[in-house]
């Protein structure tokens, strides 16, 4: 066999370990599998590639190459490892981002280099579509990032004309793409850079609150076609099966996030959702309702008497780390010969699969978690719903009230068991900001507090009793 169909063969070998791994990437059990198999096949690629070029004196700057990749893995690692798991959404834009500038410097670099060895020579779109597609996905992330980060607002920013304008960058990057590839001008070269770079930051900076992970989840898409253009720029097969599933992947996965949201792409991109947002915060009512609260012991004796209980974790599960004590309270009633569930809504939390991961990360056994659909018809005979940290994702608003800004959004009905304890620290909303009427229902008694401080308590009732 010859060397080059031996990499060749490597190359096949790699693409199909990343098909492989996304489909682990689509269950919560296989997930790591999945990972650790893309890992693998991203090594093996890199390897291969190595060996391709290293005696056929192509690549040169070997040195450098070797200290840029220490470089990166002395960054990557222990970011990856001690981020917490709350922050892994800014983590994924970041990371995302340099992936996209990647792509826009391999494009730039061969259009420099293409006009300084061979000045006839016309560039080819894919170049082009890089640098463009490249930096949009670079300075949007950058600017995803900053929200998330909380370095600067992370509500919409809007200003009058912001869409036209917007339209404007998206179309003069268009023509300018067009005047390049029929006169080869390097000076427009960059100043498609530069237009690409406001228009990645001028797309990004209406799209705020709860819409930023959908946003990123396209940007992650983005990417993944500049790396595949990257592909046809350096004629690597390897790279364009890599980005294009990576595109795929991610166009999927925002079409899903949004659906979960109840809402149409183009409302996350372009209705600039929560701008004008004003939480209650203390939840004062103008028409002096009042909730009804309780202890946790109320709430553990409540619970000894079930049947049923549904848990139903949200984003203060994650800010409370109480993942471990949920799980406990789970065998704990088990034990008791109560039947326990758990109702993951698809975009509780602030990640994809976030529930999914702390729970798993605890040993809750997947047998346990319900889907959305499934879920619902299970509380139809529950005799408790335990929403623990949850807000928007069982607000009835969005079933009921055609005003509401998550109106259409699918929801755990939580109100449909016949108890209702809901676990969080004071009044105020979740993300959407938005009032929550499930909390004056008359079937729902609040325990104010911390969720990992308030389990504990419930446990050790349920335990004693
Ligand atoms: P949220 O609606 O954000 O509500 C979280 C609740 O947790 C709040 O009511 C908060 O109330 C409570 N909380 C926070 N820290 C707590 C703690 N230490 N102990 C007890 N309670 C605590 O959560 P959700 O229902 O999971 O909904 C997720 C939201 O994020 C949705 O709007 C969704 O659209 C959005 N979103 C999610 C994703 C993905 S992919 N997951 C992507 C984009 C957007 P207190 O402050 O009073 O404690």
């Amino acid at each position: 066999m010859s060397r080059e169909t031996l990499i060749d063969l490597l190359y096949l070998f790699s693409a199909t370990t990343f098909i492989v791994a996304l489909k682990g990437l689509g269950s919560p059990k296989r997930a790591r599998t999945g990972n650790i198999i893309a890992a693998f096949g991203m090594l093996v690629a890199i390897v291969a590639t190595f060996f391709k070029y290293i005696d056929g004196h192509a690549l040169h700057h070997v040195g450098f190459i070797l200290l840029a990749m220490a470089i990166g893995v002395i960054i990557a690692v222990p970011t990856a490892r001690f981020v917490k798991m709350t922050a892994m959404p800014q983590l994924v834009a970041i990371f995302n981002g340099v992936g996209g500038g990647a792509a826009a410097l391999v494009s730039i670099t061969e259009f420099v280099h293409i006009k300084s060895t061979h000045p006839a020579t016309y560039v080819t779109l894919e170049v082009l579509l890089g640098v463009l597609i490249g930096t949009v996905s670079f300075a949007g992330s950058a600017i995803a990032f900053a929200k998330l980060q909380e370095l600067m607002t992370g509500r919409p920013v809007t200003y009058p004309g912001q869409q036209v304008l917007n339209a404007i960058f998206g179309l003069g990057a268009l023509v300018l793409i067009i005047i390049i590839l029929s006169t080869g001008s390097t000076v427009l070269l960059w100043v498609l850079l530069a237009l690409s770079f406001v228009l990645g930051v001028a797309f990004v900076l209406p799209i705020g609150g709860a819409d930023v992970p959908v946003l990123i989840s396209l940007l992650n898409a983005f990417t993944g076609l500049a790396v595949a253009a990257s592909g046809f720029t350096l004629g690597s097969n390897l790279l364009i099966v890599a980005g294009t599933l990576v595109g795929a992947s991610g166009i999927l996965l925002t079409r899903m996030m949004s659906k979960a949201m109840g809402r149409s792409l183009s409302n996350v991109l372009f209705s600039a959702f929560g701008s004008n947002i004003t939480a209650s915060g203390d939840g004062a009512r103008e028409d002096g309702r009042t909730v009804r609260s309780g202890s946790p012991e109320d709430a553990g004796v409540l619970m000894n008497y079930a049947s049923r209980v549904v848990i139903i974790p949200g984003y203060g599960l994650a800010v409370a780390q109480a993942q471990h004590v949920v799980r406990e309270l789970a065998e704990a009633l088990e034990a008791k010969g109560i039947e326990v569930f758990f109702a993951i809504h698809p975009v509780a939390g602030r990640m994809p699969g976030h529930m999914n991961v702390l729970l798993a990360e605890a040993n809750v056994p997947y047998e346990q978690l319900l889907e959305l659909d499934e879920a619902n018809s299970e509380l139809q005979t529950a005799d408790v719903a335990l929403v623990v940290g949850a807000n928007d994702t069982v607000n009835p608003a969005a079933k009921d009230d055609p005003k509401s800004p998550i109106y259409g959004m699918p929801i755990i009905n939580a109100d449909l068991a016949e108890n209702v304890l809901f676990l969080k620290r004071s009044m105020r909303p979740g993300f959407a900001g938005i009032e929550n009427e499930l909390l004056f229902n008359p079937k729902t008694m609040l325990i104010f507090g911390d969720a990992k401080d308030t389990l504990t308590k419930i446990l050790a009732t349920v335990k004693g009793a």
